[in-house]
C-alpha cells in the first residue's frame, strides 16, 4: 500500500459516512410489547452455545435508551446510520398480523434520526429469524423466503416514505453456514446439505425483498450486504490457485453470481454434487431472475482476507485456509490485510460493475482496557480504521465507486457466540453501569470526519 493515511479531502463531498448496528446485538427488550421469540433466543438459551451463556437479553439496552443512543450517533459527526429491523418485533411468529408496537419503535428510531439530520439505513434482517419459521425448517425451506417478502413489504410500506436506503439480507453466508452448516450460529445445525439449500431460500428472500421494496418503497435504493473477502494462492503453483478460486467460489462468487444475475457459478455446482441446491431439487425455474433482481447497491462488509492452499481431500472444497507469518492478527485471530480491502473493491468493481459500492461493516476486535472512567486507549483499533480509510481511498482512486462506509461497530454490543467477550465498538459500553464512553478510536473518526466537512448539518 502506498499511503496508510487517509486524506478527508480525497473522499467525494457527498460521500456516505456511518456506524452500523443490528438489533438482536444492541436491543435486549426480547419479550417487550409484543416481540415474539427469535432463533438467537432460543440459541443462547442452549447450554454450551455461546461464551459464559451469555444472552442478547439486556445487550445494550438500546430498545430503553433510544434517545440518548440517537444523541450519541449525533456527538459522532456520521451523516448516516446502520441499523437493522427485528422480524419477531414486527411480526412476532414471522407471518401473519402485524406488531403495531414492534414498527412503533423503528418510526421512533428513523424519525429521530431524521431530526438529527442522519440518514436511516435499514437492513431487514440480520440474523434474528423468527423461532415459529425455524420450527417449520427456517431458511431450508422455501416457505421463509416467502415469509421474508412479506414481512420485507410491511417495513418497507411502514417506513419507505423516510428510509430511503433498505438493505434485504447480512451475510447471508453466515447464516447459511455457520447457522446449518457447522451450528456455530443459531439455529446450530450441523448439515451441509441443509446449509446448502438455506443459501439457496436465503438468495430467493433477498429477490422477494428487492420486489417488495420496489413495490412499497418506489423511490428508495435497495440492496445486499455480503461479507467477502478478497482471497489470494499460498503460493503461486497452480494447485494453490486454484484452491485460491474455489475458496472464492464458496465465499464470495457463491453469492455475487446470483446476486448479478448469472446464477450459480458451475464450478462450483460441480463441486459441490449432491449438496448444491440444483441436486436438491430447489432451483425452480424462473429463480435466477428472482435472484437477480437490479440493485442499486452492492454492500460489502470486510473484516480480513483469505488465503488457500491445496488441501487433497479436505472438506468439500479441497483447500485449506492458511494463517501468514508475520501479520497482525486482531482478537478474533483474523489478519489485518487493509490491501485486500483495495484489492477487494477494484475486483468488485471490475468483475460486477455495480452502480455503487457501500462498505457496510468494517472494524476490529481487541481486548481493551478501559480506565475507571471508561476511557479506551485503543491504539489497534484506530491503527485499524485509518489503515482501512486509506485503503478505500486507494480503491477510489483506482475506480472502485465506493460511495459510503459504516465503522462496525457503533458500540461494544453481543457479539453472537463470543458473547461479551469481543467487543467491536469505537464507543465503549460498560455493560454493569450501560454508561457509553467514545473510545479513542471513536474520537479519530469523530475529527476525521469534521475535517471531511462531513459532520451533521455541513
Ligand atoms: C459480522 C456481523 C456483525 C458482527 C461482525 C463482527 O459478520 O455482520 O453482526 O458480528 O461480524
Amino acid at each position: 500500500m502506498t499511503n496508510r493515511i487517509p486524506d478527508p479531502a480525497r473522499f467525494p463531498a457527498r460521500f456516505t459516512w456511518g456506524v452500523a448496528t443490528s438489533s438482536y446485538q444492541i436491543e435486549g427488550a426480547p419479550r417487550e410489547n409484543g416481540k415474539g421469540p427469535s432463533i438467537w433466543d432460543t440459541f443462547c438459551r442452549t447450554p454450551g452455545k455461546v461464551r459464559g451463556g451469555d444472552t442478547g437479553d439486556v445487550a445494550c439496552d438500546h430498545y430503553h435508551r433510544l434517545d440518548s443512543d440517537l444523541d450519541m450517533i449525533r456527538d459522532l459527526g456520521v451523516n448516516a446510520y446502520r441499523f437493522s429491523v427485528s422480524w419477531p418485533r414486527i411480526l412476532p411468529h414471522g407471518r401473519g398480523a402485524v406488531n403495531q408496537a414492534g414498527l412503533d419503535f423503528y418510526q421512533r428510531l428513523v424519525d429521530g434520526l431524521l431530526t438529527r439530520g442522519i440518514t436511516p439505513w435499514a437492513t431487514l434482517y440480520h440474523w434474528d429469524l423468527p423461532q415459529t419459521l425455524e420450527d417449520e425448517g427456517g431458511w431450508t425451506v422455501r416457505g421463509t423466503a416467502e415469509a421474508f417478502g412479506t414481512y420485507s413489504a410491511v417495513v418497507a410500506a411502514a417506513l419507505g416514505d423516510r428510509v430511503k436506503h433498505f438493505i434485504t439480507l447480512n451475510e447471508p453466508w453466515c447464516s447459511a453456514y455457520l447457522g446449518y452448516g457447522i451450528g456455530i450460529h443459531a439455529p446450530g445445525r450441523h448439515d451441509l446439505r441443509a446449509s446448502f439449500a438455506a443459501t439457496h431460500h436465503l438468495l430467493v428472500g433477498h429477490g422477494r425483498a428487492m420486489q417488495a421494496i420496489r413495490g412499497q418503497a418506489p423511490g428508495a435504493q435497495a440492496g445486499i450486504t455480503l461479507n467477502l473477502h478478497h482471497t489470494y494462492p499460498a503460493t503461486d503453483t497452480p494447485a494453490d490457485r486454484a484452491a485460491a478460486y474455489r475458496m472464492d467460489g464458496f465465499q464470495n462468487r457463491w453469492y455475487l453470481d446470483p446476486v448479478y444475475g448469472r446464477g450459480y457459478p458451475q464450478d462450483m455446482v460441480d463441486l459441490l454434487g449432491d449438496l448444491s441446491p440444483q441436486a436438491q431439487g430447489l432451483v425452480l425455474p424462473g429463480d435466477t431472475e428472482l435472484m437477480g433482481q437490479p440493485t442499486d447497491f452492492l454492500g460489502v462488509n470486510m473484516y480480513s482476507r483469505a488465503v488457500g492452499q491445496d488441501a487433497p481431500g479436505e472438506g468439500f472444497l479441497h483447500a485449506r485456509q492458511i494463517r501468514p507469518e508475520g501479520s497482525a492478527y486482531t482478537g478474533f485471530d483474523w489478519e489485518v490485510a487493509p490491501d485486500s480491502l483495495t484489492d477487494l473493491l477494484v475486483r468488485l468493481q471490475e468483475d460486477y460493475a455495480p452502480d455503487a459500492i457501500y462498505i457496510t461493516e468494517n472494524g476490529s476486535t481487541y481486548p481493551d482496557v478501559a480506565d475507571e472512567d471508561g476511557n479506551v486507549n485503543d491504539l489497534e483499533r484506530t491503527q485499524y480504521l485509518t489503515e482501512h480509510l486509506a485503503a478505500t481511498q486507494e480503491a477510489l482512486s483506482r475506480g472502485a465507486k465506493v460511495a459510503g462506509y459504516f465503522a462496525w461497530s457503533l458500540m461494544d454490543n453481543f457479539e453472537w457466540a463470543e458473547g461479551y467477550d469481543k467487543r467491536f465498538g469505537i464507543v465503549h459500553v460498560n455493560f454493569d453501569t450501560q454508561v457509553r464512553t467514545p473510545k479513542l478510536s471513536g474520537r479519530t473518526y469523530r475529527d476525521f470526519l469534521a475535517r471531511a466537512g462531513q459532520a451533521v448539518g455541513a
